[in-house]
């Protein structure tokens, strides 16, 4: 809460080719919510160095994510979007927080567990205390929503522990954020492994959507999508490859399951897979287009970049003004 206004946060990481999971569990979202809250879109292209990355194709790919965000019908006149790295707030902040959370909770965290098994040459302090640098993304701009994909709960957890755990010694300094996670689209899982998340470190091109697909490559993929031998569409945890075929069709065209799985009855996989597509493309085809007249307008896009870090810093400082003098910092003299 910032005044009387609420507060929503949010951020995506620019590393790898985005997903449907991310737009259907996130961007979509943040869309719907826009209007109601003081929004912050962050493209969090600190935590993306955890992972080694090639630093041309890291600046690339997080204009490209500003783009993406604005594409998908983000205002930026309206909303602050922003680089994380551009706010310096975010890296203050998340050191002051760091000495207020316990290796134990860090411990616990899947992702971590989950990025220290897949990158085991390069288990570094960032990749751990990560979730602290998120705790401080929300926390900085006093977030009253965060909207999320259901991977992202136990973050959101920890970080609602640290901000109350600091509130208690220190009064109410932050504001405690929820999650907010869509009915559909929540958890969009790989088109070959239905029994995990679609995921852009996935090494199965065919297990994922790109948000960058072509038409043709999103029918491809979707025909080929793993299902079972039952034979029925039914919206059932036996059958994950059906269920999450209907989830993503009813998170691109706004129906519930139960509608949708009338819409299919008698139906064959092959008319779902192909409705499916058709509701994707049709949900994909104006975003990449946006994204291309985007691409053009370069000063456009620097204008937005210049004012809404200057917006975001504004805020950030805010915050971290009044954590600085509960915490003891000496004050400046200026
Ligand atoms: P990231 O970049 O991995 O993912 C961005 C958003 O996409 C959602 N998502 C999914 N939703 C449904 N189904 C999927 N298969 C799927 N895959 C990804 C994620 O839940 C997320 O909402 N740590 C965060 C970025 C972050 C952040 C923050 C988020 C940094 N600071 C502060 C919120 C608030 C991350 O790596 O998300």
């Amino acid at each position: 809460m910032i005044g009387d206004t609420k507060v929503l946060f949010s951020g995506m990481q620019a590393t790898g080719n985005l997903t449907l999971g991310n737009y259907l569990g996130a961007l979509k979202n943040w869309v719907n919510l826009s209007d109601e809250y003081l929004c912050f879109y962050s493209v969090v292209d600190m935590h993306s160095i955890t992972v080694r990355q090639d630093p041309a194709e890291l600046r690339k790919r997080a204009r490209n994510l500003l783009h993406l965000y604005i594409a998908a019908g983000l205002d930026p006149e309206k909303a602050v979007i922003y680089f994380q790295s551009h706010v310096s707030g975010h890296a203050e902040l998340a050191w002051i927080l760091n000495c207020f959370t316990y290796m134990g909770e860090l411990n616990r965290m899947t992702q971590f567990k989950d990025k220290a098994a897949k990158h085991a040459d390069n288990i570094n302090a960032g990749l751990y205390t990560y979730p602290v640098l998120m705790a401080a993304d929300i926390l900085l701009y006093q977030a009253d929503v965060v909207p999320v994909g259901a991977d992202q709960m136990q973050h959101l957890e920890i970080t609602r522990d640290i901000a109350q755990r600091f509130n208690k010694i220190y009064g109410d300094v932050f504001t405690i954020p929820e999650p907010f996670v869509g009915k559909a689209g929540a958890r969009v899982m790989s088109l070959q492994n239905p029994e995990k998340k679609m995921s852009k470190s996935d090494e199965n091109p065919n297990a994922s959507i790109y948000l960058t697909d072509d038409p043709d490559t999103i029918v491809r993929k979707f025909k080929r999508a793993v299902t079972d031998s039952e034979g029925m569409i039914a919206y059932r945890e036996e059958q994950p490859g059906v269920r999450n075929l209907l989830d993503i069709y009813c998170a691109c065209t706004d129906h519930t399951p139960e509608e949708a799985v009338n819409e299919f009855a008698g139906q064959g996989y092959g008319t779902l897979k192909n409705a499916v597509a058709e509701s994707v493309v049709s949900v994909l085809r104006p975003i990449q287009e946006r994204v291309k007249e985007l691409e053009k307008d370069k000063a456009y896009i620097d204008r937005i970049i210049k004012e809404n870090a200057e917006k975001a810093e504004y805020y950030a400082n805010k915050t971290l003004r009044k954590v600085k003098r509960k915490i003891g910092y000496p004050d400046r003299i200026r």
